[in-house]
């Protein structure tokens, strides 16, 4: 079965036929540069940017007719959402195709599943919008575990970067810079969340680097340190949530997970296996989109009524077991 994925919650415009979940027939992304000069996306210009590119990039994707039609429905920027939607709504009307809405959180834990899928497994998404521990028993059964009271860990990482005049997003710039500093500088340490212990915070640690920084002006020490208990402490939580179920496989997903530090840190450290998301899928993308579709389709069939645009809700209820 070949599902066309359209994607466009945020700054990419994607649109992907992939068959079967998992192989990947064709794919574009244009990813709107524009936003650059204003320091993060101006949402208004990321809808006109998508409704520019929204056809180009879906026809230059069909190089077959497609049996089904997957759209990001949310979380994001509610009039980019609506660009995506309206133009999968329309398709499926003029083609009289079925039309499914997919979670473009899960997506991105997607794309680390598209070649193996072990269950139960503990799926991390760790973004800029997102810190989740979901306990997993398939693509689309999942229980929240863990999330974060306050900032995302990839929030913390853009801040500490506005901290020291860096540039959006942060944690490329943070990562380089902990290359040239000692992560044992400042013991820092991510927060403990009474009574939730897999619950994340991460306000405590970035307002500790603020203070750090007033008195310290050695930036990749405190770059370093700071990346240091982000990462140990992400890791701690994961540990205790793996001591809840008998998990068989560890998937990440977000931008966060395209840290090569994290990975170093990260591979080799749990008694399961790690799979991240493939270099080409790790950025928001219509592959992920279409990939996970499939499977929502045979589980949920046409959806075409029910779809609606959801810019907050972080998961996508209907799997919530
Ligand atoms: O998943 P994503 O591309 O966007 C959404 O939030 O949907 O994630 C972006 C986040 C940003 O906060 C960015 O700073 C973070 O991922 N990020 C990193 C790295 N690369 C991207 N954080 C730490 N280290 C990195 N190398
Ligand atoms: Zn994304």
């Amino acid at each position: 079965m070949k599902v066309l994925g359209i994607e466009s919650t945020c700054d990419e415009t994607s649109a992907a036929i992939v068959e079967d979940g998992n192989q990947i027939l064709s794919h574009v992304i244009a990813s709107q540069t524009e936003h650059a000069q204003f320091g993060g996306v101006f949402p208004e210009l990321a809808s006109r940017l998508h409704l520019d590119l929204m056809l180009p990039v879906i026809e230059e994707a069909l190089i077959v007719e497609p049996d089904v039609i997957a759209v990001a429905e949310g979380p994001g920027l509610m009039g980019a959402i609506l660009m995506g939607v309206s133009a999968a709504k329309a398709l499926a009307l003029a083609w009289d195709k079925p039309l499914v809405g997919v979670n473009h959180i899960e997506a991105h834990l997607y794309a680390a599943m598209m070649k193996t899928q072990v269950f139960p497994a503990l799926g991390v998404v760790i973004s800029g919008g997102h810190t989740l521990l979901l306990k997993m028993e398939s693509v689309t059964e999942y229980e929240v575990i863990g999330r974060t009271v306050d900032d995302s860990i990839g929030e913390a990482f853009d801040k500490v970067s506005k901290m020291m005049k860096g540039p959006y997003p942060g944690g490329p710039f943070i990562e380089k810079l902990a290359k040239e500093g000692n992560p044992n500088a400042f013991g820092f340490k991510g927060g403990h969340v009474k009574r939730a212990p897999l619950n994340f915070s991460f306000s405590g640690l970035k307002t500790n680097v603020l203070y750090t920084l007033r008195e310290n002006p050695n930036l990749a020490d405190v770059a370093a340190s700071f990346q240091r208990a982000a990462f140990f402490d992400l890791m701690k939580k994961m540990k205790g949530a793996l001591e809840t179920f008998d998990a068989q496989a560890i998937y990440f997903g977000g931008g966060v997970s395209n840290s090569l530090t994290l990975k170093d840190l990260f591979i080799g450290s749990f008694d399961q296996p790690v799979f991240f998301p493939p270099k080409d899928l790790s950025l928001d993308n219509g592959a992920m989109i279409a990939g996970l579709g499939y499977h929502i389709y045979q589980r949920y069939g046409d959806q075409r009524k029910l779809l609606e645009p959801y810019p907050r809700n972080p998961l996508y209820s209907a799997s919530l077991k």
